[in-house]
């Protein structure tokens, strides 16, 4: 098996991210370091990536978590926060989250131990549907929704279209339905920043169509297989 297939099928990263490590002198085997991607693994290959062994990948998983606020969206955390991984039962598989939702940010988020399908699902060119649900403290203008729905300016990046829907509101506060495909850091948050909003909860109600369900915060189930061909082929 290729030595890049080899990686992504591990769950160290996806094949190009593989390509990326081995130009940059990062993956080893048998104690020699590779300079060219063309590796063919053998069976006894001792693989490693900076110095860690990599074993040969096993099964692959496609997880759906209904992610609680208060963890991040990492395999590990330098401060000892609760990450998203140590909501999982499975512990063979080395898992790792598909794209980000902020400490504060619930909701939809894929985990799996598939490099290659994690990033076909991050790359911006795929332009992946996320819904979330806002809530933002008092009330907000015609005129502010449609900026929103155009695209506003969010330091240094005009965001694209998104569809904005308002749900509901008091005197307090109003809820708002909002779905983009790109994915800037914090995006939904600095969105609603650029029109003077602070946003004061955040779910991500769905991902390429797939919702929540019956799932509570800190639950996942298996994704079938044919959502997993269905996201495949997105
Ligand atoms: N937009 C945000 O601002 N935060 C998230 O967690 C996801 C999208």
């Amino acid at each position: 098996m290729r030595i890049n297939k080899y990686l992504a099928d591990a769950g160290v990263c996806s094949r190009r991210k593989a390509d990326d490590l081995i130009a940059n002198g990062n993956v080893s085997v048998n104690g020699v370091t590779l300079t060219k991607p063309g590796y063919d693994v053998q069976e006894g290959d001792d693989v490693r990536v900076s110095g860690r062994p990599v074993k040969a990948g096993g099964q692959k998983v496609y997880y759906l978590l209904n992610k609680p606020i208060g963890c991040v969206t990492s395999v590990s955390d330098d401060v000892g926060r609760l990450t998203v991984i140590d909501l999982f039962d499975d512990t063979e598989a080395r898992l790792f989250p598909v794209g980000r939702l902020d400490y504060n940010t619930s909701g939809v988020l894929l985990v799996t131990n598939d490099g290659d399908f994690a990033y076909h699902l991050t790359h911006p060119k795929h332009n992946i549907d996320k819904l979330y649900r806002v809530r933002i403290a008092g009330q907000i203008s015609k005129e502010d929704i449609s900026k929103l729905r155009h695209g506003v300016d969010i330091g240094g990046f005009t965001t694209s279209r998104a569809r904005v829907d308002l749900v509901s509101w008091t005197n307090h506060s109003t809820l708002l339905d909002v779905t983009i495909h790109e994915g800037k850091n914090r995006q939904v948050r600095r969105m609603f920043e650029a029109v003077g909003k602070h946003v004061e909860e955040l779910t991500r109600l769905e991902f390429a169509g797939l919702g929540l369900g019956h799932l509570k915060p800190g639950q996942y189930r298996k994704l079938n297989p044919n959502e997993v061909s269905r996201l495949m082929n997105l």
